[in-house]
């Protein structure tokens, strides 16, 4: 591969973890926020177990349920391992490959990205995790490959949130193959150098830094190699609010609010909010993607 992923972020950039994973009460309600501030540098020591159980949750991922306290109730139920990861479509070795095999024939990194969503608030995250585009690499990607899709896991028996019909199941995404094998997106596996918690999209999670989080699709289950764009779970859901692309954009706003700024995470409940950045910052190195499209259109 040409070029390979250069880190611009420090470990002074990164949000701090207790941040990180109380994101939510911070940004879900001033109660929540002050009681945190309250708590002051105790917010921000080494985490306990229990701590740990306490502050993931607030998470989205409807398979649990839509409630945000929803998926860490009852995410612990999803079998993680053993995990295994249909490469289908027009690839030249389909098949279904075991999570342990793919760990071990991938180059394991850890990233440090910038991760916005969609509600204005921003953080910076170190990944764990390897290029998208070696995981397509190993399947082989076929010359008429033009999109890739991805799909989680259904599991009706553990995902209690299935029998809801608030997205059309199972949740599925898409990227432009280009996209998916620029070297900034990447399938995560771990998370502040931990496996990613359930709540989280263990055992196996899409990132691309410079979209929305709900690009992020978890516990991947089926990527496909295709000629056609594929559906999009919240592109269905809401095609007026959710476009294909979403790319980090200050300039489009959403319907319903603008994205022009964005609250960094573990700044504090006050912490002054900072204009967005176009492509979340990564501008330099995804623009290129993007040269000719109208992205008011192309949100
Ligand atoms: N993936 C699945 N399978 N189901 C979901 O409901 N929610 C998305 C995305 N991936 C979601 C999902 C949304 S809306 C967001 S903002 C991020 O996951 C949240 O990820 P986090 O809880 O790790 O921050």
């Amino acid at each position: 591969m040409a070029n390979r992923w250069i880190n611009q972020l420090t470990e002074r950039d990164v949000t701090e973890e207790a941040a990180y994973l109380n994101r939510r009460q911070i940004i879900g309600g001033a109660a929540a926020g002050l009681a945190l501030m309250a708590q002051g540098a105790g917010a921000q020591e080494a985490l306990t177990p229990s701590e740990w159980e306490d502050i993931t949750q607030y998470n989205n991922y409807y398979e649990f349920g839509t409630d945000k306290g929803d998926p860490a109730r009852y995410a612990g139920a999803l079998t993680t391992a053993p995990w295994t990861l249909r490469i289908d479509g027009l690839v030249d070795r389909p098949g279904d490959y075991a999570f342990e095999d793919i760990m071990k024939a991938m180059t394991i990194e850890e990233r440090i990205y910038r991760l916005r969503c969609v509600e204005a608030w921003s953080m910076v995250v170190p990944w764990n995790g390897f290029e998208l585009a070696d995981l397509l690499n190993m399947a082989g990607v076929q010359s008429g490959a033009t999109y890739v899709a991805f799909e989680t896991a259904y599991r009706p028996e553990e995902m209690p949130g299935l029998r809801f019909p608030v997205l059309d199941w199972p949740y599925v995404e898409g990227l432009r193959l280009d996209e998916a094998m620029h070297p900034l997106t990447i399938m995560a596996t771990g998370i502040y150098g931990r496996d990613i918690p359930n709540q989280n999209g263990a055992p196996l999670r899409l990132v691309v830094p410079w979209k929305y989080g709900f690009k992020s699709i978890k516990s991947v289950v089926r990527v496909t190699l295709t000629d056609s764009q594929p559906p999009t779970s919240w592109n269905k859901a809401g095609p007026r609010e959710y476009g294909f692309y979403s790319n980090v954009n200050p300039e489009v706003s959403h319907p319903r609010w603008s994205q022009a700024d964005e609250r960094p995470i573990g700044g504090g409940l006050f912490a002054r909010r900072q204009p967005t950045l176009m492509f979340n910052g990564y501008a330099e190195e995804v623009a290129g993607l993007y040269e000719g499209m109208d992205l008011t259109a192309n949100f």
